[in-house]
């Protein structure tokens, strides 16, 4: 295969509520990361651009460390167009506090009411802005009515791959070293691949996504 260059995103994002304090998710980052260090692997060039993790960035890979949904915006748009190939792995949060306390929020009434707003939909914006030689792809955390709302995403966010991740199933996903996919495509049936580590699976996602379309 001829060697590509890689865009991948990784990890929760964290989205602060006052100095102390951040809203985020259970994403460890590991999917990602496994990805990051497959493409690595089979001699791609590979940037990977991850939220707060407890993993060491991987050796040998361009690595861009961002905390925000806003910040991973940023940082995907100043990258992307270099990119063959996008997977937009990350877990990032859909909404931020509109207006961060500046100070630490002391307790007081019994009841606490934030108000969030929604972050920019990073992968959308890639699927409105790509160019046709390149292939995004993007993971949909689900916990019910999976397929359905993986086709919607594939669709609407103009993925030329959509990897569905069911969160509900135990013992696979967040936080797990193991992960069990479908993978959507715009143009075949759907691909199964079984509960295996991450670290093997990244190599088999990668697999079917080395279509012809950019096997080059
Ligand atoms: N995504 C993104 N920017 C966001 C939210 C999500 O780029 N602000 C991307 C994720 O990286 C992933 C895909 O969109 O590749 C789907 O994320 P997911 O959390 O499953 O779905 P949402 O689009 O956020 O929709 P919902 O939370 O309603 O399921």
């Amino acid at each position: 295969m001829r060697r590509k260059t890689f865009l991948i995103t990784a990890g929760p994002t964290q989205e602060p509520i006052d100095p102390v304090r951040y809203l985020t998710n259970h994403s460890s980052g590991k999917m990602g990361y496994a990805l990051a260090q497959a493409a690595k692997k089979l001699r791609h060039h590979v940037l990977l651009i991850s939220g707060p993790t407890q993993l060491p960035p991987p050796p040998g890979i361009k690595f861009i460390s961002v905390t925000t949904a806003a910040q991973m915006y940023q940082a995907v748009m100043k990258n992307f167009k270099k990119a063959d190939v996008i997977i937009k792995v990350a877990a990032v949060a859909d909404y931020r506090v509109q207006k961060v306390f500046r100070k630490k929020i002391k307790k007081k009434s019994k009841y606490l009411v934030l108000k969030l707003v929604q972050n920019l939909d990073i992968l959308k914006e890639l699927g409105k802005k790509k160019s046709k030689n390149q292939i995004l792809v993007g993971f949909a955390a689900e916990t019910h009515e999976a397929l359905k709302y993986a086709q919607k995403k594939l669709k609407e966010k103009n993925c030329d791959y959509l990897i569905l991740n069911n969160v509900a199933k135990k013992g696979i996903g967040f936080g797990s070293d193991k992960n069990s996919v479908v993978i959507l495509s715009k143009k075949g049936n759907p691909i199964s691949l079984p509960p295996m580590p991450k670290t093997k699976l990244a190599f088999r996602i990668l697999n079917v996504l080395n279509s012809p379309r950019f096997s080059g």
